[in-house]
C-alpha cells in the first residue's frame, strides 16, 4: 500500500493552509524539497520548451552580466553560463543554493552563489548588472505589497542605466477567473510530478506538488494579476514593459500558463511611457 505523506521537515515548519506571508519561502524550500525540485522541473524538458527565449532576449539587449535572483537549483544560471553570460546566482534559500552549486559542479561550473533576500538585496549582492532574471513564478512568493515594491526597487537599483529585468509569473488571472487549464507544461516539465492548485482565492494560491511514491510538498503563493505587476514595475521606474505569454508575443488572455515580463530601465526620449493600465 502506498501512503501519502507530507515530507517531514516542511510539515514540522507548518506551512499552514492559510499562511500568507513573504517569509513562507524560508520554511518551504527545505532540504528534501530542494532535493526533489529537479524531478519537478526536469532540466532537459524545460530547456526544450523554453528554447532560447531568455538567451535571445538578453542578447538582443546586449546583456553580458546577469544576476539570477531566484536561482533555485540553478537551471537558468547554468544555461546562461553555458551560453557565455557572466552570472551571479542569488537566492534566499540556502538549501536551494546548495543544490544549485552541486548541479553546477556536476556540469563543470563553479557557480558564484550568494544567499540574499530580494527585499534587502544590495546588502549582500554588490555591483551593477545588465540584466536581472527572476524566474519560475518566484516573485509571487511575496505576499505584502510593501515587499513587492521594495523588491522591484532593489532590482531597479542594481541594474545599469539601460538594464533589463525579466520576471515571470503564473497566469493567475486565468486561475482566479476559473479558466485554469494547465494542459501544457512549460515550466514544470517533470512527467511524474503533479502540480495542482489546492486552494485559490484573491489572496492565496496554494499548490501541492506530489512526487512518485506519494510524498508531497506545498507552496503558498500570492496570486497577483498580470496588469497589477506591470503597474508596479512602471511605478518603480521601469520605462517599457513587454509581456509575453508562454514565450509568445501574441496570446489570448486566458491561454498562457505563464506570463513573462521584460522590463526595461532605459529612459528613451523618443518612446514615452505607455499608461494603458
Ligand atoms: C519557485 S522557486 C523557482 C526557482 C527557479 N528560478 C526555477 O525556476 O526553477 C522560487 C525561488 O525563489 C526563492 N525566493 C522566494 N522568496 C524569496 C525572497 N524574498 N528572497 C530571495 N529568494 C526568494 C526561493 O528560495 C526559491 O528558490
Amino acid at each position: 500500500m502506498t501512503s501519502t505523506i507530507q515530507t517531514g521537515e516542511q510539515d514540522q515548519q507548518s506551512i499552514d493552509v492559510d499562511s500568507r506571508h513573504s517569509e513562507n519561502y524560508k520554511h518551504e524550500y527545505v532540504k528534501s524539497f530542494a532535493e526533489r525540485w529537479d524531478d519537478l522541473i526536469d532540466w532537459e524538458a524545460r530547456s526544450k520548451s523554453e528554447g532560447s527565449f531568455f538567451i535571445d532576449v538578453l542578447r538582443q539587449r546586449g546583456a553580458k552580466k546577469v544576476l539570477d535572483v531566484a536561482t533555485g537549483t540553478g537551471f537558468h544560471s547554468v544555461r546562461l553560463l553555458e551560453a557565455g553570460f557572466e552570472v551571479v546566482s542569488a537566492d534566499g534559500a540556502a538549501e536551494m543554493l546548495a543544490k544549485a552549486f552541486d548541479n553546477g559542479r556536476k556540469r563543470g561550473h563553479i557557480l558564484r552563489v550568494v544567499q540574499a533576500d530580494w527585499r534587502w538585496l544590495n546588502r549582500d549582492v554588490h555591483g551593477e548588472y545588465d540584466a536581472i532574471i527572476c524566474l519560475g513564478n518566484s516573485f509571487t512568493h511575496l505576499f505584502e505589497e510593501r515587499d513587492r515594491r521594495k523588491t522591484l526597487a532593489e532590482f531597479y537599483a542594481m541594474l545599469r542605466h539601460d538594464g533589463v529585468l525579466i520576471l515571470d509569473q503564473r497566469n493567475y488571472d486565468a486561475l482566479l477567473d476559473g479558466k485554469y487549464g494547465n494542459k501544457r507544461k512549460y515550466y514544470y516539465c517533470g512527467e511524474s510530478v503533479t502540480a495542482e492548485p489546492e486552494r485559490i482565492d484573491e489572496g492565496l494560491a496554494r499548490f501541492r506538488y506530489t512526487f512518485p511514491g506519494g510524498d508531497y510538498f506545498h507552496l503558498n503563493m500570492c496570486p497577483i494579476r498580470k496588469d497589477y505587476v506591470r503597474r508596479l514595475m512602471r511605478e518603480v521606474g521601469f520605462q517599457r514593459i513587454e509581456t509575453y505569454g508562454d514565450f509568445q508575443e501574441t496570446f489570448r488572455e486566458d491561454e498562457p500558463d505563464f506570463y513573462i515580463h521584460v522590463a526595461e530601465k532605459e529612459y528613451r526620449m523618443d518612446s514615452p511611457e505607455k499608461t494603458e493600465e
